[in-house]
């Protein structure tokens, strides 16, 4: 008997999610096979069983291919936290035929693809890419799907902040997300009127203060007010938390973990930890600014996906069918100079880790 394919979404959103799901289904429907949905990721498969699962139609995904957010919903769960749990997730692929299972996540969710390869190495896994972090190494450097939407979004915001800024002369502090990655607020920074740009890539090799960190902005702040500006942009990544110390330390030691045991940087408003060293540095040196703090993130992620992202996620939808139904094994779907690249999950990681990738 021919087998299923399934298809869940796993992590925190990105645009262009229903645009992999769309073509996934096209192509799975137009070359025969059935294919079911997991709702609510992982979590939904555990929690509401049977239940979760949902019978998927070309008529029910032709027009979502340009809508933010996720057909199926999504969560952040890790479906091994206990022996329970593995034998739920086993025996409902069983239940339900599943021989194939589209996985699309980020980071920590391909180690969740690459844990259901080692316990179930009959199961074939096309696992594609997603997160506006950008943070998975990709060939040739491709971004993730969703990343180009997600800064393209934070350019318009950070653009409309810098006109507040210099109307009402005051500073904004932009946090932008990207866990340990500062793809976001670089990216978004060099396409925005931001005036400068704090990434955790610059600061390797030792830990920082919040004064060491406050004095860079400071620093720039003054400039610019020599020039008459009283007025500007500091983005920063939520990654810089990693490198400060001792604040730093003390708040990731009591940071709250996510399910799959990651650091959860959202919760840590980075901008106020920032603000009073240095709105105290500003007084220090009569300068007389006004500042004000910005989270940038959760109003990227459902955004509709912009033209390159809709393209780039119909062909990894329609990619990973093929490459379920021509490859036994456990793949990353990727694109390689144009074409489709299906790369052993396990050349991703080392040990339990994925390999690293270096920002230029
Ligand atoms: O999807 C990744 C991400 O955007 C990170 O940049 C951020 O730290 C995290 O999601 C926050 O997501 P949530 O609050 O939904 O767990």
């Amino acid at each position: 008997m021919q087998g299923t394919i399934g298809i869940v979404v796993s992590g925190g959103p990105a645009p262009g999610i229903n645009a992999v799901i769309c073509a996934a289904v096209i192509e799975a429907c137009n070359r025969g096979f059935s294919i079911v949905g997991f709702q609510r990721g992982f979590r939904g498969l555990i929690e509401d069983g049977d239940a979760s699962v949902k019978s998927l139609s070309i008529d029910q995904v032709t027009r979502i291919y340009n809508t933010g957010g996720s057909l199926l919903g999504l969560s952040r769960f890790n479906p091994f936290q206990t022996e329970e749990n593995t034998e739920k997730f086993l025996s409902l692929l069983a239940r339900h035929h599943i021989d194939k299972l589209i996985v699309i996540g980020g980071e920590g969710s391909a180690w969740v693809s690459h844990k259901l390869s080692e316990l179930l190495p009959t199961l074939r896994i096309a696992h594609i890419p997603k997160t506006i972090d950008n943070d998975i190494p990709l060939p040739n450097d491709l971004p993730t799907f969703g990343y180009e939407t997600a800064r393209s979004v934070g350019k318009e915001v950070v653009d409309i902040l810098l006109t507040d800024a210099k109307s009402c002369e005051r500073w904004y502090l932009v946090e932008t997300m990207g866990r340990q990655a500062g793809f976001l607020a670089l990216g978004t920074a060099l396409s925005s009127g931001a005036t400068l740009a704090l990434i955790p890539e610059e600061f390797q090799g030792r830990l920082y203060t919040v004064e060491e960190i406050a004095k860079i902005i400071v620093g720039s702040m003054e400039m610019r007010c020599a020039q008459g500006k009283r007025y500007g942009v500091a983005m920063f990544a939520e990654g810089i938390l990693d490198r400060l110390s001792p604040e730093g330390n003390k708040i990731l030691s009591q940071c709250p973990r996510d399910e799959l045991g990651r650091l959860t940087y959202s919760e840590v408003e980075l901008g106020d930890l920032l603000l009073p060293e240095i709105r105290r540095l500003c007084s220090e040196k009569h300068l007389p600014l006004t500042t004000r703090t910005k989270n940038l993130g959760y109003e990227l992620r459902c955004a509709p996906p912009i033209a390159s992202d809709i393209e780039y996620g119909r062909f990894l939808g329609y990619g990973a069918i093929r490459s379920l139904l021509e490859n036994e094994g456990h793949f990353l779907i990727s694109k390689n100079k144009g074409n489709l690249e299906a790369i052993p999950l396990n050349k991703f990681f080392v040990g339990d880790s994925l390999a690293p990738r270096t920002i230029n």
